[in-house]
């Protein structure tokens, strides 16, 4: 399993602390620019905006800030790298594969920096950045570097006198905008499927969390990427963003991040050139435990679904349904396994639970605690914040969760476990499907009937079946609903980076 809470937790336990990864000490942050045409360029506005550290407060540096006029020299040099007969255009597909296994290489020497760096950035665990994060990146290069030679078209029987091909052809210039809870393997989702059909592409980072992108940028120059194949530009959302979505030069858009936001790109994209999107979006994702199943697997599962990443998953396991038998136990056990979470210092080894990405996020999330009491949820664990001014919210466990309240309804994006209590299987479908999301579900239970005619009735676009957080780059992952529009990774994700051209031959002679 290459990006679920689990990896991590399994290899770092296995390993004697001697010998577990220790972060890098950054003095200075080498790459801060702009990264356009396999250079560095300040910005043309020339502002700059800083990236914080979340665990401390403090600035760990300044970056330059991209804006609308670096966007169209960005999208200026992605046409030219695109152009007919242009070395991009004119590569060998394995070679291209060549060069995706060249930057997984640089990205696995430079593991360690980049781990904490994003670390650093994003408040993350280390070791958790180390083994998921980076794990997860490289085997999407490699997984897209393999398939690069093996986009194939077919050939279509019409009617004798004619001979039809298809062929799968790069979209053209592709946006990518990422999100900062996971910076670096949003960025490889997009990036590596992109590239292995041929496209070029522009990236925008998140404004909370620039630096690994930035570093995967000194990477693309090292391993010979040709010039203008990959752009980079730190900046923020309602301007370098909003200029991704509305320029007539971007072919497609690929988002991660709200709805609210993927709903103004998809606007903005219909507006301008009706150019291609793909989303990836909230969720408020059910996962409905059975009296019948394996207890202490579904409290583990549900709790690293629940606290991974701070919470900051689009997959957190934010509602659970446990069936009444085995309530109390199932409430009990979560508090238990809870108290074991480890909060503190992201670069200590020991520690599992970083702070919230600033304080924006941080206010949204206490907010939604305060109107779960107030609704009259019972709190049982957490609630709480970890001294004055900062950012570290504590696993917060609320059981008692009625389906109208907020903390039922809204994304919370934080350590918040909401339990429900349910009787029917029928009732349970009906109220785990009561939603305007539709990311991941997951069932917990021991009869193989019910795991697959409940899977039948999920409105998700993933179910999982007594595992959570089951993420594999060789399985397609993206929402029914308001949770997207297309899927990312597998094979899957090609057909969102190609378009597929037929060509037909009349043929002047027949047998
Ligand atoms: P956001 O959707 O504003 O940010 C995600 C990315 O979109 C960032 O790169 C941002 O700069 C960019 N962006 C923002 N406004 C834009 C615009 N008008 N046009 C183009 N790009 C734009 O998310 P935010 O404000 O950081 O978090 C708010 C909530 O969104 C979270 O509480 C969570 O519920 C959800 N979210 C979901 C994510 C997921 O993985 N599906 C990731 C991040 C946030
Ligand atoms: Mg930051």
């Amino acid at each position: 399993m290459a990006q679920s809470g689990t990896t991590r937790n399994r290899v770092a336990e296995k390993t004697p602390a001697s010998d577990l990864p220790q972060p890098v000490k950054v003095q200075q942050v080498r790459n801060t620019k702009i990264f356009i045409n396999n250079e560095w360029h300040t910005s043309i506005s020339g502002r700059t905006f800083p990236t914080l550290n979340p665990a401390t407060g403090d600035t760990i540096c300044e970056v330059q800030e991209a804006d609308k006029e670096d966007v169209d020299k960005a999208v200026a040099a992605a046409k030219v790298a695109m152009q007919l007969g242009s070395a991009w255009r004119k590569m060998e597909p394995s070679r291209r594969g060549r060069l995706l296994h060249r930057l997984a290489d640089l990205v696995e020497r430079d593991r360690l920096l980049i781990a904490t760096l994003e670390s650093l950035d994003t408040g993350k665990p280390f070791l958790q950045a180390f083994f998921v994060d980076l794990e997860g990146s490289i085997r999407t290069l490699r997984y897209y570097a393999g398939w690069a030679d093996k986009i194939h078209g077919k050939s279509v029987p019409v009617d004798e006198t004619f001979m039809c091909i298809t062929k799968h052809e790069p979209i053209g210039i592709c946006g990518a905008i990422i999100p900062w809870n996971f910076p670096l393997l949003m960025l490889m989702w997009k990036i590596a499927p992109a590239l292995c059909c041929g496209n070029t592409v522009v990236i925008k980072p998140a404004e909370q969390t620039p630096l690994t992108a930035l570093h995967i940028g000194s990477l693309i120059k090292e391993a010979e990427f040709p010039p203008g194949v990959v752009n980079i530009l730190p900046g923020f959302g309602p301007t370098a963003g909003a200029a991704f979505a509305s320029h007539c030069g971007i072919d497609k858009v690929a988002f991660t991040g709200s709805t609210e936001v993927g709903q103004l790109i998809k606007e903005s994209a219909a507006k301008s050139n009706l150019k291609r999107v793909t989303l990836e979006l909230g969720g408020k994702n059910p996962c409905i435990v059975f009296a019948d199943c394996d207890l202490q697997l579904a409290v583990e599962e549900i709790q690293k679904g629940a606290f991974y990443n701070q919470g900051q998953c689009c997959t957190a396991a934010s509602r659970v349904f446990v069936q009444e038998k085995i309530y109390e136990e199932f409430v009990r056990r979560s508090i238990e396994s809870a108290k074991k979470i480890v909060i503190g210092d992201p670069l200590d080894p020991q520690t599992t639970h970083g702070p919230q990405i600033d304080q924006q996020h941080f206010d949204k999330i206490m907010d939604l605690i305060e109107s779960g009491k107030k609704e009259g949820a019972k709190l049982e664990y957490g609630g709480g914040y970890l001294g004055e001014k900062s950012l570290f919210i504590q696993p917060t466990i609320f059981s008692e969760v009625k389906d109208s309240m907020r903390i039922a309804v809204e994304e919370i994006f934080g350590p918040v476990l909401c339990i429900f209590r349910f009787k029917s299987q029928q009732e349970v479908i009906e109220r785990a499907n009561n939603s305007r999301y539709g990311l991941v579900s997951a069932v917990f239970t021991t009869s193989m009937d019910r795991a697959l005619s409940v899977s039948g009735a999920m409105e998700t676009g993933t179910v999982w079946i007594n595992c959570y957080n089951a993420l594999h780059v060789q399985t397609p992952f993206g929402g029914y609903k308001m949770s997207g529009n297309g899927r990312e990774l597998g094979e899957y994700a090609l057909a969102e980076y190609s378009e597929v051209k037929t060509v037909t031959f009349k043929m002047s002679e027949t047998m």
